[in-house]
């Protein structure tokens, strides 16, 4: 009896040894391992002054959103004056070096310039002055841009939606009006909404797809959900998130992982053993890049990572603490992420 006791306690243990994470190297693109794009937040200054950094984007990844770039206070600083010179650039650069450009994001409630903030007018004055940023932006990339995060972070996680300026000047239908307006401008964008924490929460994932069907089943295109993806080691379940997924394609919605990171160090402790974290970080990679893969070829738009390297990650500045989210690490030095990425990829 002993001896069988002690030897499902031994395989028990042996099937939850760590799986091995390959040692690699970067000399193949990412993309060129994936049937679907592997796309890339663009942090704009650093993309023009390191080097390095614009190599490993350009090298390793065929998608481009600019992280910052194509928002309101970058675009449209003031009523009647757009600044287009950083987003022309990298939209030349898309083009030269046949990079898919995701448009990110037309109606967001941050990063609003002040002279919206402060727009004087009724309903019918902010609808207009929401379909004019709109339709000058989306005009102005038309057939240079593939898609457009319309809307962005709209609902609040218990499915109602937010109290937005925009919904407050507005109404509820700003959403459905501001696909509307892209639409009209660039017939040929594909149009997303996009959201975090629909990969984990249930409610919100619900009721956003609930919304956009009927948005949708009233005539309004609406193509695909961004899925943002901002987890952690800790709390994420790869198994719920694949869920995530799945609900998503069976709505028949392009499934974009918009901006994916995978922080170890969530409660903003100090590290005792990176190595160990960088396993689990890579271990849920793993598993979220196979479930991925599994979908429909039809609706996988692509996996989007919201940075190249650890440095300039947004949770070290917005959560001011030691993390390690992304692909590369502050070197520029693959990480075992991006190797069990490189055994994942379909191809
Ligand atoms: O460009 C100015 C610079 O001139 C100034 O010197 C500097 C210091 O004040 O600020 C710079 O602007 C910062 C900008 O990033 C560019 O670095 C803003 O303060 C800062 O707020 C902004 O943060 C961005 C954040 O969105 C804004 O909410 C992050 O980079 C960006 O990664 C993050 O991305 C969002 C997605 O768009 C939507 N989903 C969530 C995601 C994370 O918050």
């Amino acid at each position: 009896m002993k001896h069988l006791i002690f030897s499902v306690v031994l395989l028990f243990c042996l099937s939850c040894k760590k799986e091995e994470i390959p040692t690699c190297q970067d000399e193949t693109s990412l993309y060129s391992l994936a049937d679907y794009p592997i796309g890339v937040a663009i942090d704009f200054m650093a993309f023009e002054y390191d080097s390095i950094y614009k190599q490993k984007a350009t090298a390793q990844f065929n998608s481009f959103t600019p992280e910052n770039i194509f928002k309101a206070d970058y675009l449209h600083p003031e009523e009647n004056y757009f600044d287009w010179s950083a987003a022309d650039s990298l939209v030349d650069f898309c083009i030269a070096y046949n990079k898919r450009l995701h448009g990110h994001t037309l109606i967001w409630h941050q990063q609003i310039p002040s002279w919206i903030e402060n727009f004087q007018g009724d309903e019918l004055a902010w609808e207009l002055m929401m379909k004019t940023h709109i339709q000058t932006i989306v005009t102005h990339f038309k057939g240079k841009v593939t898609a457009w995060d319309v809307v962005n972070e709209a609902f609040e996680e218990d499915g109602t939606l937010r109290n937005s300026i925009w919904r407050e000047k507005i109404g509820d239908d700003y959403i459905q009006k501001a696909f509307q307006y892209a639409h009209e401008a660039d017939p040929d964008a594909l149009l997303f909404y996009n959201d975090y924490n629909l990969e984990s929460n249930n409610k919100k994932r619900k009721a956003v797809l609930e919304f956009f069907t009927n948005m949708h089943d009233s005539g309004v295109q609406i193509d695909g959900i961004g899925m943002q993806t901002h987890i952690d080691v800790c709390s994420a379940r790869s198994k719920e998130i694949v869920e995530a997924f799945g609900d998503v394609v069976e709505a028949n919605y392009l499934l974009h992982i918009s901006e994916l990171d995978i922080a170890i160090n969530p409660k903003g402790k100090k590290i005792n053993n990176k190595q160990d974290s960088f396993h689990d970080q890579a271990i849920l990679l793993g598993e979220i890049v196979k479930g991925y893969n599994n979908l429909p070829p039809a609706l996988q738009y692509g996996i989007t990572f919201w940075g190249v390297s650890d440095t300039q990650s947004w949770i070290r500045t917005y959560y001011n603490r030691e993390d390690y989210p992304l692909l590369y690490d502050d070197n520029y030095q693959v990480k075992p992420c991006y190797c069990i990425l490189k055994k994942h990829l379909p191809l």
